[in-house]
Formats: C-alpha cells, sequence, structure tokens
C-alpha cells in the first residue's frame, strides 16, 4: 500500500511558506505515494488549490481529517502543541524541529510514538546532503531578499550612473559575515552594480567573497575563526577588539549593512555597536540577518524596521517567507530529494535506514524513542597531507649542514645543461627544430597556466581546448588540392572523407570551445 504524504497550511504567525509545491507533487506521486493537500495550504505562496490537484494532489479541507489521514506528514517550520496532538501515532513528520532549542516539543513528539526527521539536522559535511541542505537553500533565499530589503529602505541607485543631470556614486554595502546568506547577498548587491565589501572570522571564505564580486575585508589580527564543519567559534576578546575597529571604520564609509554573523548555538555577536550606527550618514540601512538570534547590530528591534539616528535598521526575522514562491519551491525540492533516499524502491513506502549517515543524522525521533544527536560521522580520513615544501634530509653525522635547496637548484639545473648540450651536439637536424618548438611550448604553457587564478581554470582549459583545433589545419592539408600542397596526386577518396569528417568536428570544437569560454567569462564579470 502506497503511503499518503500530508502538506497541512502552515499555521505560525507571518509563516507564508508551504512544505510542497505541485511540481514536486508529481514527482512525489512518481516515488509511488499519494499526496494530500490541506485546502489554502499554498495561498500565501501564490499556489491554488486547483494547481495541486492538477499536478495529482487530493484536497482535504479539514486540518484534523489532513492530519488524521496522513502517514508522512510535510511541514516547514516544527508542528505546535495542537499540531502534535494531531499527528497520526506511530505517523512520520518532516519538518524544521531544532531539537537543541526546542525539548519540549521533542517529548510531545516521542510520546505520539512518533518518527521525526529534522531538515536542520542534516550531516551538512556530507557532499551527498546537499541536494537536501534547506538550511542552505532557506539561508540563499534570505540573503538576496536582504538586498531587496535594503535597496527598498535606501534612497539611492545601487550602480554608478554617469547621466545628464550627472553623475551617480555606486553604493557602497558592507557585509558581515560571508556564510550561505552573506555569499547569497554578496553576489546579488554586486550584481546590481554596488561596491561590495565583507567580512568573515573564517579566512578560507576570502576567495569565495571575491570569486563572487565583493572585496574581502581582513581584521588586523592573526586568528583562525573556523569552529569546525564549516562554522565559526567565538573568537578572543583581542581579535574582537581588532574587528570592531575595523567595523568602525566601515561603518563610517559604506552606505548599507547587511550582518548575518552567527555562531551555532551562542547568541549572534555583536558586531555593529550603537557609536557606529550613530557614525553612519542619514539615510544609510543596514539589514540585520541575526535578528532572531539576538541580532549583530545593538539597536536592532527584532520582527520590525526602525530609523535611529537617521539609519534604517531592517531586523525582519520572515525575510526568507518575503519570498514564499521562491523558498517553497527549494524547499520541496530538498524534500522531495530526501524522499527519493527514503523511497529508493520507488514503491511510495518510506524507509527510515539508520545505517546511511544522511538520514541517520536527520532521524531525531525513531518510533518513539529520541534519537538526537546522531554520533558523529566518521569521514573517510583524508589523504596526508604533503609538506608544501620539500624539506631538506637531515644531514647526516660528520656533513655539513649547507641549504639543500640551493644546492639541489643548481645540481638540477647542472644536469639539464649537460643533457641539452649532449642533445645539441648530437641529436640529428629535423629533432632539433622540433625539440626547441617543445621546450619552448612547455615554459610558456606553464608560464602562462602558473600565472591564472584558480577560480579561471575552467574557462582556461576550454580555451585551450577551443585552441587545440588547430589539428584542423592537417586536415585542410588533406583536401587541399595537389597545386597548393606541391602534390601530384589526388588523396584516394576515403583519405578525403576522413578529412572533411575532421575538419567538421574541429569547427565545432573550435567554435564551441571559444562560445562556452565566453560564456563562463561572462559569468565571472560583473
Ligand atoms: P552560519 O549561518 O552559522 O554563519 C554565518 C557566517 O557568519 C559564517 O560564515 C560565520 O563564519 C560568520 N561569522 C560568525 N561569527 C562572525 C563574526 N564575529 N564576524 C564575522 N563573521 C562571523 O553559517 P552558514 O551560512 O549556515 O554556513 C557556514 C558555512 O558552512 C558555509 O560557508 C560553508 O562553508 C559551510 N557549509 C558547508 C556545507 C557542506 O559542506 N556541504 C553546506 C552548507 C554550509
Amino acid at each position: 500500500m502506497p503511503q499518503i504524504i500530508g502538506i497541512p497550511k502552515e499555521t505560525a504567525a507571518g509563516e507564508k511558506r508551504v512544505a510542497t509545491v505541485p511540481e514536486v507533487v508529481e514527482k512525489l506521486v512518481k516515488l509511488g505515494f499519494k499526496v494530500q493537500v490541506q485546502s489554502g495550504a499554498g495561498d500565501a505562496a501564490n499556489v491554488s488549490d486547483d494547481m495541486y490537484r492538477t499536478a495529482g494532489a487530493e484536497i482535504i479541507a479539514d486540518t484534523a481529517t489532513l492530519w488524521a489521514k496522513s502517514d508522512i506528514v510535510f511541514k516547514v517550520r516544527g508542528p505546535s502543541a495542537d499540531e502534535v496532538k494531531l499527528l497520526r501515532e506511530g505517523g512520520t513528520l518532516i519538518s524544521f524541529i531544532w531539537p537543541a532549542q526546542n525539548p519540549d516539543l521533542m517529548q510531545q513528539l516521542a510520546a505520539r510514538k512518533a518518527t521525526v526527521l529534522a531538515i536542520d539536522a542534516l550531516p551538512r559535511v556530507l557532499s551527498r546532503a546537499q541536494k537536501m541542505d534547506a538550511l542552505t537553500s532557506q539561508a540563499g533565499v534570505a540573503g538576496y531578499r536582504a538586498v531587496i530589503e535594503a535597496a527598498n529602505a535606501f534612497g539611492r541607485f545601487f550602480n554608478g550612473q554617469i547621466t545628464a543631470a550627472g553623475k551617480v556614486q555606486p553604493a557602497k554595502i558592507f557585509i558581515a559575515g560571508a556564510g550561505v546568506a552573506g555569499l547569497a547577498a554578496i553576489g546579488t548587491a554586486a550584481g546590481l552594480g554596488a561596491i561590495v565589501r565583507a567580512n568573515d572570522t573564517r579566512a578560507e571564505v576570502a576567495d569565495q567573497v571575491v570569486s563572487l564580486g565583493g572585496e574581502f575585508v581582513k581584521v588586523d589580527y592573526e586568528e583562525e575563526g573556523s569552529g569546525g564543519g564549516g562554522y565559526a567559534k567565538v573568537m578572543s576578546e583581542g581579535f574582537q577588539k581588532a574587528q570592531r575597529e575595523m567595523y568602525a571604520k566601515q561603518a563610517r564609509e559604506v552606505d548599507i549593512i547587511i550582518t548575518t554573523a552567527l555562531i551555532p548555538g551562542k547568541p549572534a555577536p555583536k558586531l555593529i555597536t550603537a557609536e557606529m550606527v550613530q557614525s553612519m550618514k542619514p539615510g544609510s540601512v543596514i539589514v540585520d540577518m541575526a535578528a532572531e538570534q539576538g541580532g549583530n547590530c545593538e539597536l536592532t528591534e527584532p520582527g520590525k524596521a526602525v530609523v535611529k539616528h537617521g539609519v534604517t535598521i531592517v531586523g525582519y526575522t520572515d525575510l526568507v517567507s518575503r519570498l514564499a514562491k521562491q523558498s517553497s519551491t527549494l524547499y520541496s525540492t530538498n524534500l522531495f530529494r530526501l524522499s527519493e533516499e527514503l523511497c529508493k524502491t520507488k514503491d511510495g513506502v518510506i524507509n527510515v535506514n539508520m545505517e546511511d549517515d544522511a538520514i541517520r543524522g536527520l532521524t531525531v525521533i525513531k518510533e518513539g524513542a529520541i534519537t538526537w544527536p546522531a554520533p558523529p560521522i566518521k569521514m573517510a580520513a583524508p589523504p596526508p597531507a604533503k609538506p608544501a615544501v620539500a624539506m631538506p634530509k637531515a644531514p647526516k653525522h660528520g656533513e655539513a649542514s649547507a641549504p639543500a635547496s640551493g644546492t639541489s637548484t643548481a645540481i638540477t639545473f647542472g644536469v639539464a645543461a649537460v643533457l641539452f648540450w649532449f642533445i645539441g651536439a648530437f641529436a640529428p637536424q629535423e629533432f632539433l627544430g622540433h625539440f626547441t618548438v617543445f621546450v619552448l611550448a612547455c615554459f610558456v604553457g606553464y608560464m602562462v597556466v602558473w600565472n591564472v587564478t584558480p577560480a579561471l581554470h575552467t574557462p582556461l582549459m576550454s580555451v585551450t581546448n577551443a585552441i587545440s583545433s588547430i589539428i584542423a589545419i592537417g586536415a585542410l592539408v588533406q583536401v587541399a588540392p595537389p597545386m597548393i600542397t606541391g602534390g601530384s596526386d589526388r588523396p584516394e577518396l576515403w583519405i578525403l572523407g576522413l578529412a572533411v569528417a575532421g575538419i567538421a568536428l574541429t569547427t565545432i570544437n573550435m567554435f564551441g570551445g571559444f562560445a562556452v569560454t565566453q560564456r563562463m567569462l561572462a559569468m565571472f564579470r560583473k
């Protein structure tokens, strides 16, 4: 018997998202499930009952009936106490739960003998779990919306313009915290033409900031900010002082600040002080994405947009819900990918396989037993790190400890020089010509590739691939009339055929390669 997935209408105040959209209903039906949606569940996300019906879902008007008939419930927000009572005994629930913050909810759900998969408990370190990562998909939407809110509250253009009425300076935006939301904000703001700067305590994000069109602003203090698993840690007093100085300088210079800094299990770090707000130009904007966790700005009022010292401080806690159609689509796709993992047999029956690392991490309650937190995942041991530079061998007893790297370079050059002399003296004339070209090509190729930023290696590969179509010349020589090539006979028909096919294929390779390169480079341009 296929199981029934039920989609209730979200009940939390201001929540506009819905756990499944019609496109995903179709896919769930193909996986063998029956889908039932509560009437009006998608209204706030611009999805009508009719759209669900057309996609193959049954619409149920009554809330209690929907919960009672569902084997599995898909929700966005964790259930309220009333909703827990509606969950069928022994039923399955998939939604955000935040088990650490909601111990009472966990107890209530366990009492219903439920199986609960908390989408926020997904082990993000598993790369195959990325498709199910609702934290990432929702943070991306929030980062985008934060920029839109900032643009809405800001009285100027984002991009610089030269108009008949005068020159317009581009807006300067500073983004505090370059995690998923911060990076989405950087990309969006840079796309709108603003000058974007960003800072994070984790130095490894600097390249990502730059690749999205931002400038990474460093704190003048050496300290590793990574707390493991891609997350940040609380920084030392010394670092915080140096960071405050840098943030104060940015506050005086920029027009907009978007803060996204969070530390798991801790209140949001206070990064923007009241004095910094005061120092900002009138009409500036702060969007505090950490408002729900206490805010990164001292003057933020969660859930509200307020004006203080002439600066608009946006502390909305429903940024994701403000793009309900987009966030619902991404969230329901995450849940569909999870359903695929739970129902590999495609017969509409889920198997909560606790041997699977991703499923184990997500499952916070199994048939009434609390299974949270999951044991840490044993990742395959990374290959032993290669030393960055060849270490000189320890000198044997009695040996002089001369600088080995200098000696070995001299020896390498010496051996190479002797080899070249040998080749030059004894190799045939024709070989020497080819050999010189070969050596020069190696040298030029090395210099070119070595000086290209790693981010541009993919377009570099496609352009070199296009250039390799130079072999077309060989095929052209084959089809050329004998008087041009200096030969006497026409080539045989099969050689002609092969040469024409060769020309056709290399043409596709050549033009395709250049076209792909152009498209890739366009992604890096502002
Ligand atoms: P988050 O929402 O917990 O934190 C946001 C950002 O704030 C982080 O980048 C953090 O370093 C930064 N931050 C914290 N304290 C700060 C301070 N005092 N000053 C400045 N910045 C501060 O993190 P989020 O966005 O959920 O993910 C963080 C990282 O996790 C990602 O950038 C990524 O590297 C990693 N991740 C890895 C995944 C994977 O391996 N599959 C999937 C998703 C995320």
